[in-house]
C-alpha cells in the first residue's frame, strides 16, 4: 500500500505507480498535508486502510513524500500486525538526506514533537533526486541545512564540494544532487550503523545544532520558522559558542555561518522570547539532570560531543544571534 499525500501523488504518483503496478499488487491511502497531521489519527487511518485493503504480515507500505509523510507511514507500517516492511520513497530533499534513512518514525503529540514512535528500517530507500524539481524554493533550501550539517559534522570534503558547487545546487542541476542526495546518506547511515538506538554518542553528533534549533522551532511555534532555519540558526549558536570556548577558529565559523546565508536559512529572530528559548532547552528529551549535552565543532568536519556545556556562554550566544543573526 502506497501512502502519500494529494499534493505528491499529484505530481509524482503516476510515474511511482505505473512502475510499482508492473510487479505488486497495490493501493493507495492518501493522508492530508502537513505537520500538523503527523498525528496518531493519520497513523490510525492508515492502519485502518491497511485492515480494509487486506494487507498482511507478507505486505509492505510504501511511503510516498516528505518527511511527514516518511514518519507516520513508517510508524505505521511499524505496528501494524506488530510489523511489516516499510519501503522509504522520499520525495523532499530533507527526506533525501536525512529522515528516510536510520530507522526513525513516528507522531507527534499535542503535548510534542516526535513523542512516540519506533526504530523501524526501510527494506529499501529509492530516492529520485529528479523528484526535487518540483519543490519550492523555501522547501528545497530547508533541506539544505542537514546537508550542510552533514559535511560541518563529519566530513570536510563534503562540505567543501558545497561550497564549490553552490550555483549548480541551487540550480538543481540533478548530477550534483545525486552526489549530495548519495553523499549525505552515506555519512548518516555510516553514524546510525555504529550507534543504531543513539546510545553511544556518536548518533548524536546528527543532533548539531539541534538542541537549540529544536527550542527555536518551538518557540517559533512552528510557524515562524522551517526546521532547517531553526537548526541553521542552532548551529550559528552552536558555532559562536564554541569559537568563545577557544574549541574552534574563526574561519571555521564564518564558513558554516556562509554557507547558510547562501541558502537563505539565517532569518531574524528578534521576536522570539530568549526565556522561553532556555526553558525548552531544559526540558529538551536529551537533557540529563539539569545539564545539557551539547555538540560543538573543532573544526569543519570534526564535531564532539560535550556531556555539559557552560549555560551562560549558551545563553549569550543566544542573546547574541536573536539580536542580530550573524
Ligand atoms: N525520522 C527522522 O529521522 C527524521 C529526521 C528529520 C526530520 N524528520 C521529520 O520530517 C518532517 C519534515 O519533513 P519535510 O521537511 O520533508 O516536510 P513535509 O513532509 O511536510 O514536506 C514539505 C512539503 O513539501 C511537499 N512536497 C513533498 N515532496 C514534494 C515534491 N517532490 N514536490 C513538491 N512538493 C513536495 C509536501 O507535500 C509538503 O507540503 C518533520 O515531521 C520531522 O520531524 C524525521
Ligand atoms: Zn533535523
Amino acid at each position: 500500500m502506497v501512502v502519500s499525500n494529494k499534493k505528491v501523488f499529484g505530481l509524482h504518483g503516476k510515474k511511482l505507480m505505473d512502475s510499482l503496478k508492473r510487479h505488486f499488487d497495490c493501493s493507495v491511502y492518501l493522508m492530508p498535508d502537513g505537520e500538523r497531521f503527523k498525528t496518531m489519527k493519520s497513523a490510525e487511518g492508515i492502519l485502518s486502510s491497511c485492515a480494509a485493503n487486506g494487507l498482511d504480515r507478507h505486505s509492505a507500505i510504501v511511503a510516498f513524500g516528505g518527511g511527514v509523510v516518511g514518519d507516520v507511514a513508517g510508524f505505521a507500517a511499524a505496528v501494524y500486525m506488530r510489523g511489516i516492511k516499510v519501503v522509504q520513497v522520499p520525495t523532499t530533499l530533507l527526506a533525501q538526506v536525512d529522515s528516510s534513512v536510520g530507522g526513525k518514525t513516528g507522531v507527534d503529540l499535542k503535548e510534542g514533537k516526535n513523542l512516540v514512535g519506533a526504530f523501524h528500517h526501510p527494506v529499501l530507500v529509492v530516492a529520485d533526486t529528479q523528484m526535487l524539481q518540483t519543490l519550492d524554493e523555501r522547501e528545497f533550501d530547508n533541506g539544505m541545512a542537514e546537508v550542510i550539517k552533514h559535511g560541518v559534522v563529519l566530513d570536510r570534503e563534503y562540505f567543501d564540494y558545497i561550497i564549490d558547487n553552490t550555483g549548480k545546487i541551487k540550480a538543481r542541476e540533478n548530477s550534483v544532487l545525486e552526489h549530495l542526495v548519495l553523499g549525505s546518506v552515506r555519512i548518516k547511515a555510516s553514524v546510525v550503523v555504529r550507534d543504531e538506538k543513539e546510545t553511544k554518542g556518536r548518533r548524536a553528533l546528527l543532533n548539531y545544532g539541534h538542541t537549540a534549533g529544536h527550542a527555536i522551532e518551538a518557540a517559533g511555534g512552528y510557524r515562524l520558522l522551517k526546521h532547517g532555519e531553526a537548526i541553521a540558526a542552532g548551529m550559528a549558536i552552536a558555532a559562536n559558542a564554541a569559537k568563545s570556548l577557544g574549541i574552534c577558529g574563526d574561519t571555521a565559523v564564518s564558513s558554516q555561518i556562509n554557507a547558510l546565508k547562501s541558502f537563505n536559512l539565517i532569518k531574524p529572530l528578534k521576536n522570539l522570547e530568549k526565556g522561553l528559548i532556555i526553558k525548552r532547552i531544559f526540558s529538551d528529551k536529551k537533557a540529563k539532570d539539569g545539564k545539557i549535552r551539547f555538540v560543538l565543532t573543532k573544526d569543519i568536519g570534526c564535531a564532539i560531543l560535550i556531556e555539559s556545556i557552560d549555560i551562560t556562554v549558551l545563553k549569550r550566544e543566544l542573546d547574541r544571534f536573536l539580536n542580530v543573526p550573524v
